[in-house]
């Protein structure tokens, strides 16, 4: 996924990062522009795609360059400390615009937002608006408020906000990958994990809102969607209408009907959730991408009870073992977590050693940060000392390169399809794209005349940790060049 890549700077802070995306679209024509940042994970760079929408509705153009801006926005997260620290410090440095520009507006969006309400406007005195993840419908009243001088704060979560009907305007894409949010909010209440606070009860958005997003997505160019959740597997809508219960099983299968040709991925599987049912609708379809991640965060089940993740380290590995029994080829990633509170050498061990069964493609590795508010803080002791959260995640990180490589290596000598993405960062010459595992293949253009969004056969010759390097298969091999013109 695009986004997680440009989070995915480091090994230590990944995933649910600091990095931020600001819009590539310049819209000239607004009387009055805004800018907006997103940090944390897929869906907040997914929510700020809305945020753009109701803006633009309200006469708002997106820029780019933030002095332009009448209006900034952070779209922020409250996964680590770390994360909050990175949006303090980014609102320090908008201070001195701020200055020269005393009537530009600074808002605060998202998770962040939600865990520190009114008291955000205390503690920074710049930010006039405070938006949590449920409320960005009120922003244009929000905005009229901070313009006649008022602080506006609205956190107030929802039980049925999906912002079905709203057509997301995609902000800093390839034109080829776009993400569809399917639920918000989470039902589940891991004890180290702030989610279920900053976004709520868990909601399912309308089957055929999402179908028909995605569906408009692909009449537009677009080759692949996200369908994102914090655990889509949950996935659960009562179709009135036609009077129809649609699982995430049944959710996939309509996403993968419109198109052979459209990619299906999704992302996040819970391990206690993912069915049979979705391993076999994967396996049918060509277009439902082979490729699982699925959160492990820690390998011991002492552990992972006091996490409240409610699998045992066996039921985890019984579910690898499914997942590869019913398709042999899928890729596995995981997050992971160091340094739990009371975790003891030998079940951080435990953690390396369901790494190494698990065989990992990847993983966001993270040492333990302990969140106000969470059931760890309440109940356990933070008693990991910090450099041994660091010295047991830095040990998780050399056994991660180990297996992606060691993952990467088996490839060399394969053939595989690939959606192209784009032209390679390095050079000019090269196209950049993915596997069906979610593997970056970086290849020669030679002199085909492919663009992004075209489906192209890669033979793997050498690779890195990160990425496999490969030439375009012969167009008269039996693997012939297929392109994605309808
Ligand atoms: N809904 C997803 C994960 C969302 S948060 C799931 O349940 O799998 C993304 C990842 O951040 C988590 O999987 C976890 O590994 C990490 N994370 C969450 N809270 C954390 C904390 N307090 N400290 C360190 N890492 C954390
Ligand atoms: Fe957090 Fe657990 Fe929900 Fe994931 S499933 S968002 S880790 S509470
Ligand atoms: Fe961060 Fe909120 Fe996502 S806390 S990880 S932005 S749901």
């Amino acid at each position: 996924m695009e986004v997680l890549e440009l989070q995915n700077k480091t090994h230590d802070e990944t995933r649910q990062g600091e990095a931020f995306a600001p819009f590539t679209n310049e819209v000239n024509s607004f009387k009055k522009h805004f800018y907006i940042e997103s940090y944390g994970c897929a869906m907040n760079f997914s929510d700020s795609e809305i945020v753009a929408s109701i803006l633009n509705e309200q006469g708002f153009g997106a820029t780019t360059n933030v002095e332009n801006a009448d209006l900034i926005f952070l779209n922020t997260c409250s996964i680590r400390e770390k994360a909050e620290q990175t949006v303090r410090k980014r609102l320090t440095e908008f201070r001195k615009i701020k200055e020269s520009k005393p009537q530009m507006l600074v808002g605060v969006l998202g998770c962040m937002a939600e865990r520190l309400k009114a008291k955000l406007l205390e503690e920074e005195k710049l930010v006039d608006i405070v938006v949590g993840p449920d409320a960005y419908r009120s922003l244009p009243n929000l905005i009229e408020e901070a313009e006649g001088g008022q602080k506006a704060v609205n956190v107030l979560l929802s039980r049925e906000e999906t912002y079905a009907d709203i057509s997301p305007i995609r902000l800093n894409s390839n034109g080829v990958s776009a993400f569809v949010s399917i639920t918000r909010g989470c039902n589940n209440m891991c004890s180290f994990c702030v989610v279920p606070f900053t976004r709520g009860r868990e909601r399912s958005r309308d089957a055929n809102s999402i179908v028909a997003e995605a569906k408009d997505l692909f009449e537009k160019g677009y080759r692949e969607v996200t369908l994102l959740g914090q655990n889509v597997d949950s996935y659960h809508f009562i179709d009135e209408a036609k009077d129809e219960v649609v699982t995430f099983a049944n959710l996939l299968e309509k996403v993968a009907l419109i198109s052979p040709l459209l990619r299906v991925r999704f992302s996040t599987s819970h391990p206690k959730d993912i069915t049979d049912e979705v391993l076999y609708t994967m396996a049918k379809y060509h277009n439902i991408c082979k490729y699982i991640h699925l959160p492990l965060q820690s390998g011991n089940t002492r552990v992972l009870q006091l996490m409240n993740r409610t699998y045992t380290r066996e039921w985890y590995l019984a579910k690898v073992d499914r997942i590869k029994e019913i398709m042999p080829e899928c890729g596995i990633s995981a997050d992971i977590i160091a340094g739990f509170c009371s975790e003891t050498e030998e079940e951080h061990q435990d953690t390396l050693s369901a790494m190494e069964y698990s065989k990992y493609d990847y993983s966001y590795m993270f040492f333990y940060s302990e969140r106000p508010g969470t059931l760890a803080e309440r109940r356990y002791k933070d008693d990991i000392p910090e450099e041994v959260k660091k010295r047991r995640l830095a040990e998780i990180v050399a056994l991660q390169n180990r297996l992606s490589y060691e993952s990467n290596l088996q490839d060399i000598g394969k053939t595989f399809e690939v959606l192209i993405e784009g032209e390679s960062k390095k050079s000019g010459n090269d196209w950049k794209g993915r596997n069906s595992r979610n593997k970056v293949i970086v290849f020669a253009k030679e002199n085909y005349n492919l663009k992004p969004g075209d489906y192209v056969h890669v033979k793997v010759n050498e690779c890195t940790q990160g990425t496999l390097l490969g030439e375009i298969a012969a167009v008269d091999s039996p693997l012939s060049i297929v392109n994605s013109k309808l």
